[in-house]
């Protein structure tokens, strides 16, 4: 890791002093730190039994979890860093994980022994401390010694230095999230590459074994994360006010979408978080973009603002939430006929999740509404019925995307799970995911009539699997066509 600590090139205009007697100088001189050591966060034992249910699937090996590096946004300017998902569920480190960070889960018995090794605070006399813009501290503040960070994880910890040993003692039994820490990975890769090609292959494979598994295991959310994502859920409606109490300048605004996006991400800051994802702020055609992130148009009187919006915790725990917005305050008829279809589909999705049933059922559940509705009104070239056959599927021309996708850590959570176990799998208490069916009308669209191109409305839900049913967690933010224009009325 030691090239690593070297900070960037700034020959050209550095005017750092690096005499002998400056370096004396600089080092000497500070009041002592006495070091507080804190108590376990709320998610240290949580995290510990997540390592032990990872522990149970692979005995035996070695498993190398990176927080990852942070990336170069353009020549030695980075992206705010943000540590891997896996990594922040097995350790519970959240925004304030130091980068480069790695946890080892070493074979030991039936288990494995946990350390987590980074870069831990380094000494005034170092050159770091006043010379290394990227990582000293009289560039971007002190960083935790290992003592504390240990406490407060309720890990072991070591200097990321350590970390040779592991790399260098590496084996066929040695897996890494691979796609955490590139450079870590190509080492680890290194190490073994002497060995057979088909070993080789062998461990990648089972390093996407352990991805896998690490997705899995975010399926059902334990006690602290449902917390989390349901102070996710209302930081998000804080939001969602901000921006409705914001509409008039924001429709005053040559560029509207971006005071939308700067509103929502200004009390995502001032609350002490960030965004799970990049602003939609989708006003009149451009909702129909089903990603729109350039937030360059205005937000005009008549037409809708669809905003996608979710905060994102000091914990990494994001919600996902779309609210789509009569820009006048109230609704024209077509704008209302088409969200009540929106939410018909919604609150008939809701309707059938409870544990057991095929998590694949809630968006068939919702495509039904969308053809009905979609066939009732002659946009298809068929009945419902001929458009549900998995051959036809004209409706899915109004709505390309799917209803839901599991939420957590990732606003895409799970990723890497399998088929079976995510689509296809069964609901069970615990699980948290979206509901958000939409209906979207291309302003070039010539299959419907004139007054529907160009509506676009999504109305997007995060939702808990309970015992016996589901609980929508963002139902408090306005969402029925009365709510929702009750809320414009107030500002
Ligand atoms: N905001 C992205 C999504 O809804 O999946
Ligand atoms: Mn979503
Ligand atoms: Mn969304």
């Amino acid at each position: 890791m030691a090239e690593q600590t070297a900070p960037r090139a700034t020959t050209n205009r550095s005017t750092t002093p690096g005499s002998d007697t400056f370096k004396d100088y600089i080092s000497s001189g500070w009041a002592e730190r006495p070091e507080t050591l804190p108590e376990a966060r709320e998610q240290a034992p949580f995290a510990a039994d997540r390592r032990a249910r990872l522990s149970a699937l692979h005995t035996g090996r070695r498993l190398v979890v990176p927080a990852g590096q942070a990336k170069v946004r353009s020549n030695d300017c980075d992206f705010p860093f943000r540590a891997h998902s896996a990594f922040s569920h097995l350790t519970g480190w959240g925004s304030d994980t130091v980068p480069g960070s790695v946890l080892v889960l070493e074979p030991s018995g039936d288990g494995h022994e946990a350390t987590l090794y980074f870069r831990a605070s380094a000494g005034r006399d170092s050159d770091e401390f006043y010379a290394n813009p990227e990582i000293g501290e009289f560039w971007i503040g002190p960083r935790p010694t290992l003592a504390q960070v240990g406490a407060d994880l309720g890990l072991a910890t070591r200097d990321l230095a350590d970390l040779e040993a592991v790399v260098a003692g590496a084996d066929g039994d040695t897996l890494v999230v691979r796609d955490a820490d590139a450079e870590l990975t190509r080492r680890l890769d290194e190490v073994t590459a002497s060995e057979p090609a088909s070993v080789v292959a062998e461990r990648a494979e089972r390093g996407d074994d352990l991805a896998r598994d690490l997705s899995e295991l975010r399926l059902v959310k334990d006690a602290y994360e449902v917390a989390q994502m349901r102070r996710a859920v209302d930081a998000t409606g804080r939001g969602f006010d901000d921006v409705v109490a914001d509409l008039d300048e924001i429709v005053a605004h040559e560029r509207g979408e971006r005071l939308v996006e700067g509103t929502f991400n200004r009390r995502a800051r001032a609350d002490g978080n960030t965004v799970g994802y990049d602003t939609i702020a989708a006003s009149g055609d451009h909702a129909c973009v089903l990603h729109w992130t350039r937030n360059d148009g205005v937000v005009a009187p008549g037409d809708l603002i669809l905003v996608d919006a979710g905060i994102e915790l000091e914990s990494l725990y994001t919600a996902d939430i779309t609210r789509t917005l009569p820009v006048s305050g109230r609704f024209t008829d077509v704008q209302r006929l088409v969200y009540e279809a929106v939410l018909e589909a919604a609150d008939a999705a809701f309707a059938v999740v409870r544990p057991g049933i095929a998590f694949r059922e809630v968006h068939a559940t919702a495509m039904r509404v969308i053809a009905e509705r979609t066939a009732e009104w002659g946009f298809l070239p068929g009945t419902a019925a001929e458009s549900l056959e998995p051959d036809a599927q004209w409706h899915r021309r109004y709505m390309v995307h799917g209803t839901s996708h599991h939420l957590g850590i990732d606003v895409h959570d799970c990723a890497a799970a399998r088929r079976d176990l995510y689509l296809d799998g069964l609901l069970e208490p615990g699980m948290v995911f979206t509901i958000e069916p939409g209906l979207y009308f291309q302003s070039d669209d010539l299959t419907v009539p004139e007054e529907f191109r160009g509506v676009g409305v999504r109305i997007e839900d995060d939702v808990l699997v309970t015992a016996d049913g589901a609980e929508n967690l963002s139902v408090g933010i306005p969402r029925t066509t009365a709510e929702v224009e009750a809320w414009l009325a107030r500002r």
